[in-house]
This record gives C-alpha cells, sequence and structure tokens, in this order.
C-alpha cells in the first residue's frame, strides 16, 4: 500500500481544487489525490482547529508539523493573525501548500519547506500544532513529539488532534513522560486534542 506521506511523480491532470469553509473562513485549496485528506478539510483538523479557537490563545510564530495542503497553518493565520513556518515530508504537499498560502493571500505570514521531522528545523517556536502521522508508527511518532518538545519555547505548547483508537491513550503517556503535562481540551466524535507545554 502506498501511503500518503510517500512522494510520487504527478502529471498536472493529477491536480485539482476544493473549497471548504473553516472556523468561518471560506478557503480555496490546490490539491492532489496522492495528499492526506485531498478533497475536504480532515475532521481531525476541523476539530483540532474549533478545540484551538475555543480554548487558546495563539500568538507569536509557530510550527504546523506535517502540513500536508496547509490546512492547519493557513487556518491559524487567518484566525490568530500568527507567523507560521509549516514543513512536511511530501515535496508536493510543500508545493501545494506554498501555492495555498498565494491562494489564500497569507503567503507574508508563513513559509513552507521540506523536513523529515525536525531534521532541517532551526527555530523555536511559540506553540506547534499537528495532526500528526499515526500510519508512521508509534517509534517516529514519538520521536515527532521529542522533537517538538526540544523546539518549543519555555512555556509553549504542543497542540494536537488524535482519534481515541488510533493510540491515544499511549500517546498521551509518552507526553506525560516527556513534558510531565498533558491536558485533554477538547473531544470530538471521536477526536481527542491534546495540549502538553513546556515548563
Ligand atoms: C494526518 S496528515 C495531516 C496533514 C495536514 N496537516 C491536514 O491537517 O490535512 C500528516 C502529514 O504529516 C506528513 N508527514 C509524515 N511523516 C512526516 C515526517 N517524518 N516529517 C514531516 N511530515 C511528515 C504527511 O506527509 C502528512 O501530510
Amino acid at each position: 500500500m502506498q501511503h500518503y506521506f510517500i512522494d510520487k511523480p504527478h502529471a498536472e491532470t493529477d491536480f485539482f481544487e476544493f473549497s471548504d469553509t473553516v472556523l468561518g473562513y471560506e478557503l480555496c485549496f490546490r490539491s492532489c489525490d496522492s495528499i492526506f485528506s485531498n478533497h475536504k478539510i480532515d475532521d481531525g483538523s476541523r476539530a483540532l482547529l474549533n478545540a484551538i479557537a475555543k480554548n487558546e490563545e495563539l500568538a507569536g510564530f509557530g510550527l504546523d508539523l506535517g502540513c500536508g495542503l496547509g490546512v492547519i497553518g493557513i487556518s491559524l493565520i487567518k484566525h490568530f493573525g500568527v507567523k507560521m513556518e509549516m514543513i512536511d515530508i511530501n515535496n508536493t504537499a510543500v508545493n501545494l501548500t506554498k501555492q495555498n498560502l498565494i491562494k489564500n493571500n497569507v503567503q507574508h505570514s508563513a513559509i513552507a519547506y521540506y523536513s523529515d521531522g525536525f531534521k532541517n528545523i532551526n527555530n523555536n517556536y511559540d506553540f506547534i500544532v499537528t495532526n500528526p502521522p499515526i500510519k508512521t508508527g508509534k517509534v517516529l511518532l514519538f520521536d515527532l513529539m521529542e522533537g517538538a518538545f526540544n523546539h518549543l519555547k519555555q512555556n509553549a505548547p504542543l497542540i494536537l488532534v488524535i482519534r481515541k483508537n488510533h493510540g491515544m491513550e499511549s500517546l498521551k503517556k509518552h507526553l506525560i513522560e516527556l513534558f510531565d503535562n498533558c491536558e485533554i481540551i477538547a473531544r470530538d466524535k471521536g477526536y481527542y486534542i491534546l495540549k502538553s507545554i513546556k515548563k
């Protein structure tokens, strides 16, 4: 089976566009079949964004870890006026995010680039948000969590979404070991929104 995070060559005909509304913003995305949630905003990403808008006051400079088409980062820029870095291991996703930043008129508030986890990342952030790549397996997922811990400023949160039946309890346990705290800030139809703060 080919995973959505494995890149492959594309023809121009593989690309298309869709529009969707999140947090009250009508957003437009150039997309492609091989990318995660390519025809609509993923329910988990939407649950994450709703929970953040309701419970958090994000400010400053954030990271969208595994940005896909750019849904999470673009929505947060629209809602909070934050600056973002957006990274993905899939070059097609990175290129589409660059185009989607322009399409949604927020290209001056973010940069998107290729990175396998934190390998190409040199900054520390005021917040990190992610709908993490669960299918990579626990070892890589926990590596990403450790990378996030190492790249957060003091008192900065990691906020993520995971389904209960995709390993929420074991991820929460790992986050408590790493950060010494993990709070469930929202639950939405089987999606759990977890927040850990770097003390
Ligand atoms: C669940 S998808 C979320 C995509 C997007 N944020 C959204 O909400 O639609 C996870 C993303 O992580 C990316 N990914 C997988 N492994 C990665 C890694 N090691 N480093 C960076 N990104 C990775 C995938 O390519 C995919 O775009």
